[in-house]
């Protein structure tokens, strides 16, 4: 009977850690991210599409060796390992015909400093380092101020 009683007190006890325990795999731990504060198990609905300026004028560089900012809109412009829209309009052999700036030759050169005949695998992913502009509020205060030479 008391073996019982010990039993029965080890499993009251370990319940209870284990109810105080929080379950993470289904909580967000009270923490709000990107996708609000929706339980990780429950899809979150999707953000709402944001209003990419149309063409415009290419915008200034903000400091030496920026990857200028898109100036046009990219929706449905498919990248992947089959097509490059991007370079339907801006490799070296479409951009005079679409009237589009070229890609720069540094999108050539391998991380060893070999120049390629095609687009360098690391310069393929486009919109890994340029991106198009919305009208929106910016997510954390920036006091950054462009390089004055370039303005
Ligand atoms: C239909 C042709 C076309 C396609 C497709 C296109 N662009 Fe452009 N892009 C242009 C033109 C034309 C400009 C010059 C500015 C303008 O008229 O909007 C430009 C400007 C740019 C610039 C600014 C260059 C600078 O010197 O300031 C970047 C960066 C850019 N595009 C990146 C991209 C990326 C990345 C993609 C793919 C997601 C893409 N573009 C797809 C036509 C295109
Ligand atoms: C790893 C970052 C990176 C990737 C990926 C990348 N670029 Fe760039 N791009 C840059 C930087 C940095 C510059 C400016 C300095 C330079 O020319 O290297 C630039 C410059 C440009 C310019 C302006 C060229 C000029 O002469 O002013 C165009 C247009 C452009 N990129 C288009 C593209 C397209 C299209 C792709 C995809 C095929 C692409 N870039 C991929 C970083 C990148």
């Amino acid at each position: 009977m008391k073996k019982l009683i010990g039993a029965m007190l080890a499993c009251l006890v370990a319940g209870t850690l284990m109810a105080a325990t929080p379950d993470i795999t289904n909580s967000t731990g009270g923490i709000k991210s990107e996708r609000g504060a929706t339980d990780l198990v429950t899809e979150a609905s999707a953000a709402p599409l944001k209003n990419f300026r149309k063409d415009g004028e290419p915008y200034d560089r903000q400091y030496m060796h920026q990857p200028p900012l898109i100036p046009h809109d990219i929706r449905n412009y498919e990248v992947d390992n089959k097509v490059n829209k991007c370079l339907a309009c801006h490799s070296f052999k479409n951009a005079s015909k679409m009237k589009a700036p070229k890609i720069s030759p540094t999108h050539f050169e391998t991380r060893d400093g070999l120049t390629l005949g095609e687009v360098s695998p690391r310069r393929y992913f486009c919109l890994q380092c340029h991106v198009p502009q919305a009208d929106a509020k910016p997510l954390v205060e920036n006091t950054f101020k462009p390089v004055e030479a370039l303005h």
